[in-house]
């Protein structure tokens, strides 16, 4: 069976080293410049990005798309409903076949391991657009919209409120890629894998009271408190994060000067509230847009014959 060249994967931020994240950060400054700037960049003329979606999505889908056509590619959406994935044909028979067509393949599913395996058989690079462990392409953006509103993150305190989900995984991952401390307010029994937080303890430290965790901090995150595949915890998990809500009396425990990041869809009156949403700290909507430039930087790196993460 003549499975695959080894080629770079994008399944967590630590497949790349400090060096490269920062590289891909200030590159999706330079890509967002471009666009802004009406000029063509189009590296990847002729190539495919295959897109598999086994949950929703509006902005990853809307990002890698439109990211490639802006790269002079194209992107092709691939739904369950749709393909022999979701009649049960083996994820690594779809890796195999998918890789012999396009040029790079991202996916967003539950299990993570679902995605290593897709990725040990695929003979392209393979995106996390999101598992039920980590959400990396999200930080691409937070840190990029951090980096061009408030300047280097290293060294810097940033509190996340919630769940210690699949978005604070990855934030646990950041902070040891991006060297910034990270102060963890999740309720006991919804704390972040002990796999994914103990390599960053040095960085990480749980605290239970989001009041503490917020103290001084130069940037508030939060998340869903239900997230994808959970939503029959909903009520349960209502009742258990009533606390942990990011509103203004939250926020005055922050530096003066600190943002607010949430990755969206956002719940306004469950884990924040419209006025911090909505108000002058947020920065969600930048977060969002960048999505697609940080992905067109990981598309180009990945990709292009001259450019190298
Ligand atoms: N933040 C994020 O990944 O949004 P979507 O679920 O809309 O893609
Ligand atoms: N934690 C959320 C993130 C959505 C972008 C979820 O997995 O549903």
């Amino acid at each position: 069976m003549n499975d695959t060249p080894n080629p770079k994967h994008f399944l967590s931020l630590l497949d790349f080293s400090a060096d490269e994240l920062r590289r891909l950060i200030r590159r999706a400054t330079e890509l967002k410049g471009f666009l802004h700037a009406g000029e063509r960049h189009e590296p990847l003329r002729a190539k495919t990005l295959g897109m598999v979606f086994e949950k929703s999505s509006t902005r990853t889908r809307v990002s890698f798309e439109a990211g490639m056509t802006q790269l002079g590619g194209h992107a092709m959406f691939l739904s369950p409903r749709d393909t022999q994935l979701g009649r049960g044909e083996p994820i690594e028979d779809s890796a195999r076949v998918l890789s012999r067509m396009v040029d790079c393949i991202m996916i967003r599913t539950f299990e993570h391991e679902k995605l290593t395996r897709f990725a040990a058989h695929s003979q392209v690079p393979v995106i996390n657009a999101l598992t039920d462990l980590l959400h990396p392409c999200q930080l691409l953006a937070d840190m990029q919209t951090y980096h061009e509103h408030r300047g280097d993150i290293q060294g810097k305190t940033v509190a996340w409120i919630g769940d210690g989900n699949n978005m604070c995984h990855s934030y646990i991952n950041a902070a040891r890629r991006f060297d910034f401390k990270l102060h963890i307010a999740c309720p006991a029994g919804y704390d972040p894998k002990p796999e994914i937080l103990q390599p960053g303890a040095d960085r990480c430290t749980i605290l239970r009271d989001p009041m503490a965790a917020a103290e001084g901090a130069d940037l508030i995150v939060t998340d869903v408190w239900a997230s994808m595949g959970q939503e029959e915890e909903q009520k349960h998990r209502e009742a258990a994060f009533k606390d942990h809500q990011v509103n203004d009396a939250l926020m005055a425990r922050a530096a003066p000067d600190a943002l607010f990041m949430h990755c969206l869809p956002a719940h306004r009156g469950e884990e924040v509230t419209a006025s911090v949403i909505d108000g002058p700290q947020s920065v969600v909507w930048d977060e969002a847009e960048n999505r697609m430039h940080s992905q067109k930087a990981l598309l180009e790196a990945l990709l292009s014959d001259s450019a190298g993460a």
